[in-house]
């Protein structure tokens, strides 16, 4: 095992992150466009911002170990409901006739919610990857933790913050989304 190998080992991770970043510039420029909250716009146009920058920190440790950063994109995490909710109440109204007044189908306001909560397991999973890739970094041989970690953490202290706007703003996202659901419910 020589240091080759271990610098193309940790590229190999490094890639791993940079692919779930390339995702996810995808992912916020979409939410950018479909939420209906402006706050939340501004935060996500912040947090492409900062998405970008990783993806430099994270090139500038591949490059320095002598890798190339990936054009992959990871599959982020999702939160799929059931198909005894919402996708069914979808493909219900497929086979439902154009009088039927659309009663099941989703709300915007009930696919909102989903997406916020999916927003929010994807700054989730990327701070459970950041953490996981200081640890390992700290433990693979040789490898220049002084130039390395201090990125990594810049990268991971985003994230947390990230998801801490997100579920500080929460509760607010819930008092304008529930009313619609449960007056949906009484008509
Ligand atoms: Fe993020």
């Amino acid at each position: 095992m020589t240091k080759t190998d271990i610098n193309f080992k940790f590229v190999e991770f490094l890639n791993e992150v940079y692919a779930a970043e390339n995702a996810a510039v995808d992912r916020i420029n979409l939410r950018i466009k479909e939420t209906p909250f402006p706050e939340l716009q501004q935060r996500l146009g912040q947090h492409l911002q900062e998405t970008i920058s990783q993806q430099n920190r994270l090139s500038q440790i591949i490059f320095k170990l002598g890798g190339e950063p990936t054009d992959a994109k990871a599959h982020l995490p999702e939160l799929k409901p059931p198909m005894t909710t919402m996708l069914k109440k979808a493909i219900q109204d497929t086979v439902k006739s154009i009088t039927d007044e659309n009663k099941n189908n989703p709300l915007p306001e009930e696919l909102e919610l989903l997406r916020i909560k999916q927003d929010m397991i994807i700054e989730y999973s990327e701070i459970v990857t950041y953490r996981a890739l200081i640890e390992m970094a700290q433990r693979m041989p040789g490898l220049d933790i002084d130039i390395i970690i201090p990125l990594l953490k810049h990268n991971l202290d985003e994230e947390i913050s990230m998801e801490k706007w997100c579920s500080d703003k929460l509760s607010l996202v819930v008092d304008k989304l529930l009313p619609n659901i449960i007056s949906a419910i009484k008509n």
